[in-house]
């Protein structure tokens, strides 16, 4: 039986969930918005949702880094082996890389190709970059890029998690369940 009292703490899971569904909202809303053929005011509010939730996204992140300073996590259970230990600490290092890489990508895209973020805009928040086609372009290259990699470390995280909830049971997934 899974031991409830080790696990993370309150504002730890309360992060962990909000990004959670958040990022699995916006993967695929920014692969919807870009098709072809969207009616226009769709498109529009689309994008608007896209840029600044993924800003939110940003914020909740380094705030959940710092907090897990604060509150580091809870010991996995004994019977862990080491590899899977290892894997998990690289994924968990990789998915907030990616985290912090594309909002921040997202950004650079948008501002060094002179389109609006409605609430930076809105608080006067002057852009952090210069207008720039090549700067433009390659930041779009690394949030495509980036959206790839974060869909394939969320796979294999969502993989995991199946693997200790439901075959292992061996109360990893409860550490960060609700
Ligand atoms: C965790 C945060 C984010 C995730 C997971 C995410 C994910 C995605 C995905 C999957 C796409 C479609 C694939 C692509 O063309 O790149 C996309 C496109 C896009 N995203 Fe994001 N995004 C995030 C944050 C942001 C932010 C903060 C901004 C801007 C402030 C932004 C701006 C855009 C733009 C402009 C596109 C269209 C790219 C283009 O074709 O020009 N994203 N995003
Ligand atoms: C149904 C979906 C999900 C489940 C069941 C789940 C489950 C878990 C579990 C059990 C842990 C603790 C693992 C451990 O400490 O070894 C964890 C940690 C983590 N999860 Fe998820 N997760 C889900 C979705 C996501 C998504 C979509 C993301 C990324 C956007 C994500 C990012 C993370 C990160 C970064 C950690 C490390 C936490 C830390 O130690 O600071 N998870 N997740």
């Amino acid at each position: 039986m899974p031991d409830r009292s080790i696990r993370y703490s309150f504002l730890s899971r309360a992060f962990h969930w909000s990004v959670a569904l958040l990022v699995l909202l916006m993967i695929p809303a920014g692969a919807v918005m870009i098709q072809d053929g969207l009616p226009q005011p769709v498109q529009n509010t689309l994008f608007i949702l896209h840029k600044n939730t993924g800003l939110l996204v940003l914020a909740l992140v380094l705030l959940r880094l710092v907090w897990r300073q604060i509150a580091p996590p809870p010991p996995l259970p004994d019977r862990v082996p080491g590899w899977q230990r290892r894997v998990a600490d690289l994924n968990h290092r990789l998915l907030y890389l990616l985290l912090v890489l594309m909002p921040v990508a997202g950004y650079v895209r948008v501002k060094a190709g002179g389109f609006p973020i409605e609430t930076l805009d809105a608080w006067g928040v002057p852009a952090l970059v210069p207008e720039s086609e090549a700067l433009a372009t390659f930041a779009k290259s690394v949030h495509y890029y980036g959206a790839l990699a974060l869909g394939a470390l969320i796979g294999l995280h969502l993989l995991a998690a199946l693997y200790h909830g439901a075959i292992r049971r061996d109360g990893v997934v409860a550490r960060m369940w609700a």
